[in-house]
């Protein structure tokens, strides 16, 4: 087989014909998979993509400093001195979740690598008794709200090339974990080469294949207009767009007061933080600077501004962003239609890759660069950006790391529901004889008042179990 002469064109004046050297090695088979990846690469933008793998390295934002940047006014959910904005932001929420105007968008196109699981991070069992699945938890709290309010919640699940195969196999042998198959849609996010970071070389990962990644969580604007999911929302009524991540198996992105507060702000974008405590607690913090709204990486914050306090004690930037974000179609819409929406961010990584000899190497230390776009990059085009803080016993609990971690463990990812279903149990005056582990079936139980339908008020719970409704 030759390479058509065209592409073999644009890879020379790319200056990437590295990417050709085990051509002559590899059989017909080995030829068209490695042609097949070459065609689709995105030539026009490998060029502005090596510029930057080779520029220094440089924050996409500004750090934040107490001169240019404030802490956002936030609404505390559920909290009183809110007035009665709670009551009214419950009202707008329930509403429209009764009038089948709000979707759902869970991205989980992510790699698990810290995690160190092999296949989707959805398809880790969380449940402390049940053994349920990420995916069992945050799809079975659609169906909670659909059994609530009597419309289904059309949801869009990303995968990306890493979780797609596994994602659709495991939601046909599930049966889609209960939900309605015509109002789920999947849609894949695209990848992105990694390059070396030394020569802004593509990387080749075997003879015949290129060392590729998926784009970050951001691909989700382009993947979902690209795929029509965004006009398959437009054909369900769906007027906001509530996303959330596959790790966090607390979020709570349909409460209907956050959902509420979105709608009286007629936010663009609507996000959920936690009050931030701790300098070196792994989330991006929520600023704003000069009157638009950002997400600060904390990657990107420096240690002595994260360190930063006020004088009653707490940090200066505290409102730690958990990823759960609202949208209106309409605002989706405008962005996915300019093409700069998103910038990149680099991330330096160790690649495995094969040398010129055909040796795959394992790099210890990072030799290459991926590239990533984050969906709260969003945030600065928004003309309002509603922040809810949240309380993170409620609606945080992110399964990042493998077990015997510091944080963010599934040991402390299990305990978390369990102190979640005590605290909703008490609140439902039923209480739980000390030491017995009890779970909340997410598909049948949202809160107290689903609670009270199955246990009644001063009832004891004496042996471990799952409270769910028939
Ligand atoms: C992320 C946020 C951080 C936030 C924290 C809360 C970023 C860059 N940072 O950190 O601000 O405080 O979550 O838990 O987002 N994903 C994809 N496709 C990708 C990459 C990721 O779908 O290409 C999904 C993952 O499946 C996961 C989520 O995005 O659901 C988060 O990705 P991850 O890389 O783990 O972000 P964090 O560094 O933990």
């Amino acid at each position: 087989m030759i390479i058509p002469p065209a592409l073999a064109a644009t890879i020379a004046s790319a200056d990437q014909t590295p990417v050709l050297r085990f051509w002559d090695r590899l059989d017909p088979r080995g030829q068209s998979r490695l042609l097949a990846q070459l065609e689709a690469v995105r030539w026009d933008e490998l060029g502005a993509l090596r510029r930057l793998a080779l520029q220094p390295p440089t924050a996409s934002v500004a750090a934040p400093d107490s001169t240019t940047a404030v802490t956002p006014p936030c609404h505390l959910l559920g909290n009183p001195q809110n007035g009665t904005a709670v009551a009214e932001a419950i009202v707008a929420g329930q509403q429209a979740l009764t009038q089948g105007r709000v979707g759902a968008i869970l991205v989980a196109g992510g790699q698990g690598t810290r995690l160190g699981c092999r296949g989707p991070k959805g398809l880790y069992q969380v449940g402390p008794l049940s053994g349920a699945t990420l995916f069992e938890v945050l799809l079975g709290k659609l169906r909670a709200v659909r059994r609530r309010y009597g419309k289904d919640v059309p949801l869009a699940i990303m995968t990306s090339s890493a979780t797609d195969a596994d994602t659709k196999a495991y939601l046909a042998a599930t049966d889609c974990c209960g939900l309605d198959p015509r109002h789920l849609f999947t849609f894949q996010q695209q990848d992105l080469p990694a390059l070396d970071a030394a020569t802004g070389n593509l990387l080749l990962d075997a003879p015949d294949h290129v060392a590729m990644a998926p784009d970050g969580h951001g691909g989700m604007l382009t993947a979902l207009a690209a795929s029509g999911g965004l006009e398959w929302f437009a054909a369900r009524g769906t007027e906001h767009l509530m996303s959330f991540q596959v790790d966090n198996p607390l979020a709570m992105p349909l409460h209907p007061e956050f959902i509420g507060c979105h709608i009286l702000a007629h936010a663009d974008i609507s996000t959920q933080v936690v009050r931030k405590t701790d300098p070196a607690e792994r989330v991006g913090v929520v600023v704003s600077i000069a009157g638009r709204t950002h997400v600060i990486e904390y990657s990107d914050l420096p240690a002595t501004v994260a360190a930063e306090r006020l004088g009653d004690g707490g940090l200066r930037f505290h409102a730690g962003s958990i990823a759960v974000h609202g949208f209106t179609r309409a605002f989706l819409e405008r962005v996915a239609a300019r093409h700069d929406a998103l910038p990149l961010h680099l991330a330096h990584k160790a690649v495995p890759h094969l040398d010129a000899t055909g040796t795959l190497i394992k790099p210890k230390v990072p030799n290459a660069i991926k590239f990533e776009r984050f969906i709260f990059d969003l945030m600065p085009l928004a003309d309002t950006v509603c922040v809810v803080e949240i309380a993170a016993e409620e609606g945080f609990a992110p399964l990042k790391n493998p077990v015997g971690s510091a944080a963010d463990a599934p040991e402390h990812v299990r305990a978390a529901l369990l102190r979640r279903a005590h605290h909703l149990l008490s609140r439902a005056g039923v209480s739980v004889r000390e030491g017995v582990e009890v779970e909340l079936d997410p598909a049948s139980i949202l809160d107290e008042q689903d609670i009270a339908a199955v246990l009644p008020h001063g009832s004891v719970i004496d042996s471990p179990q799952v409270v769910r409704q028939p």
